[in-house]
């Protein structure tokens, strides 16, 4: 997006860089939107810091940052044990985006096929690739969203206003380029569509009021800042015709976890029967974790919201502390908006339900990788090898019984007797690794499944008895 005119990315190599290795820099948010101010990254700490003091900040551009400090940390030193540190630095800078675990994974798997001495290039060049990506990406979600922007619209008045409210700031600065909630507000503005942003707050770092306006203002779009409580007035007055959010995880049945505050305004949109969309980029999604209250939420220091900064007058930007000396504070940073609040998650692949079903379509061979199919084979064979073991366990001399009647040599009956007695143990435990596996998937398969072994046993016992 533009910057007084001038096209801008939210981070990019240094131009100083030599054959695509140098130092990066990015916009430094803190100062926004009262100084717009760059900042060079020359090292893998510089990188952490700046993602988990929130110099840059939003998930996908955490993502980016993070394989930047990839980058920086091979250029320093491409051996195994600095790449493995690197990436434990960078994965504790934030808790909750999984964008930055989605990136170092990547880069860690790109590097390690790669030697030494040729790591440096290899990571600049995926870092840049994944800024690409991204890019490529929002780009998507905007033609996309636009298209639901147009659906709205057209159930109104020819030429009236559409009002969509948005939270936080998922826009071009929460990205590499052109955002993810804002993305099709910006394609729609630039279609010549007439729309109005309610732009929330967002309290307590007041990404909305400092980020989000200073972006639409750069771009022209019509808009008003809103402190938080505002949204649930205007929704019950019919002047929100739809909202838009991004999102920081969204897990495998839909829900979606985003900037604190989201959930409340996802409950007043529900009320009010305000359509309710999120800006989906894939990386986001979080493939591996079925719900969202098993996301991790960050909690930040509490001066964040004993502590605001702001400009006087005479252009000062100071700190000014509005709590009482000794009021403790908390200082959540997400929350959890249920898949059943969402009306449809826009993705870089098109539009779909908030649920595994609606991922599914869009993301096939994602989800089939980790879905039904793969968790109930890891389950017929945790059943099937503990069964086996239990069953032969409990019935050496039934076995012989059955195969054997009429009795076999000393020296073969010590070698099945050896046998029967090892093969359980052996069974039994990658049968439990297996079961473990798909009792963290769901626990209904396992409790149902895991019966069988169960029954087999006591028929077995039974059968045994009978004899
Ligand atoms: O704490 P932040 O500013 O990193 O939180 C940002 C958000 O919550 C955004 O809405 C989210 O990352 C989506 S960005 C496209």
């Amino acid at each position: 997006m533009k910057v007084a005119g001038k096209h801008t990315r939210t981070i990019w190599l240094a131009a100083d860089a030599k054959d695509g290795i140098g130092a990066v820099e990015v916009i430094d948010q803190r100062k926004l939107p009262h100084a717009f101010v760059t900042v060079r990254l020359e090292t893998l700490d510089e990188a952490a810091t700046a993602i988990s003091d929130m110099w840059i900040r939003g998930a996908p551009l955490i993502g980016a940052t993070a394989a930047y400090g990839i980058a920086l940390a091979m250029r320093s030193d491409p051996s195994d044990s600095s790449l493995a540190a690197a990436y434990d630095i960078l994965l504790t800078t934030r808790p909750t985006a999984i964008n930055l675990k989605w990136a170092l994974e990547d880069l860690r798997h790109t590097l390690k096929q790669v030697p030494p001495e040729r790591r440096a290039q290899a990571a600049y060049r995926r870092a840049a690739e994944i800024c690409d990506e991204d890019v490529a990406i929002c780009s998507s979600i905007g033609d996309h969203g636009f298209g639901v922007i147009k659906e709205i619209a057209a159930r109104k008045k020819a030429g009236e206003v559409t009002n969509i409210l948005t939270h936080c700031n998922a826009g071009w600065l929460a990205t590499v380029d052109w955002g993810t909630a804002l993305a099709p507000i910006y394609k729609a503005f630039d279609a010549g569509m007439p729309i109005h942003v309610w732009v929330d707050e967002t309290r307590p770092r007041n990404q909305g009021a400092s980020l989000t306006a200073w972006e639409l203002n750069q771009h022209g779009v019509p808009h008003t800042v809103i402190v938080d409580n505002v949204g649930g007035h205007l929704m019950q007055h019919g002047r929100v015709d739809m909202c838009i959010v991004g999102t920081d995880r969204t897990t495998t049945n839909g829900d979606v976890c985003n900037k604190i505050g989201t959930y409340l305004k996802a409950l007043a949109a529900h009320d009010n029967n305000v359509p309710f969309y999120v800006g989906l980029p894939s990386p986001t999604i979080d493939w591996t974790m079925k719900s969202g209250m098993d996301i991790p939420i960050e909690e930040r220091d509490g001066t964040e919201v004993t502590v605001m900064s702001g400009r006087t007058k005479d252009g000062q930007v100071v700190e000014v502390t509005i709590t009482p000396e000794g009021s403790p504070a908390a200082n959540f940073g997400f929350d959890v908006t249920p898949a059943r609040l969402i009306t449809g998650l826009v993705t870089e692949r098109g539009v779909c339900a908030a649920s595994e079903a609606g991922l599914k379509k869009l993301f096939p061979g994602q989800l089939s990788a980790i879905g039904p199919s793969g968790r109930y084979w890891s389950l017929g064979f945790g059943v099937t090898y503990i069964s086996g073991a239990v069953l032969a366990g409990f019935n050496q001399e039934l076995i012989w019984e059955l195969f054997a009647p009429d009795g076999v040599s000393g020296q073969t009956r010590h070698l099945v007797s050896v046998l029967t007695t090892v093969y359980p143990h052996v069974l039994a435990v990658p049968g439990l690794a297996l079961l473990i596996a798909g009792l963290r998937m769901s626990r209904l398969v396992f409790i149902l499944t895991g019966l069988f072994p169960v029954v087999a046993t006591i028929a077995c016992l039974a059968i045994r008895a009978s004899y």
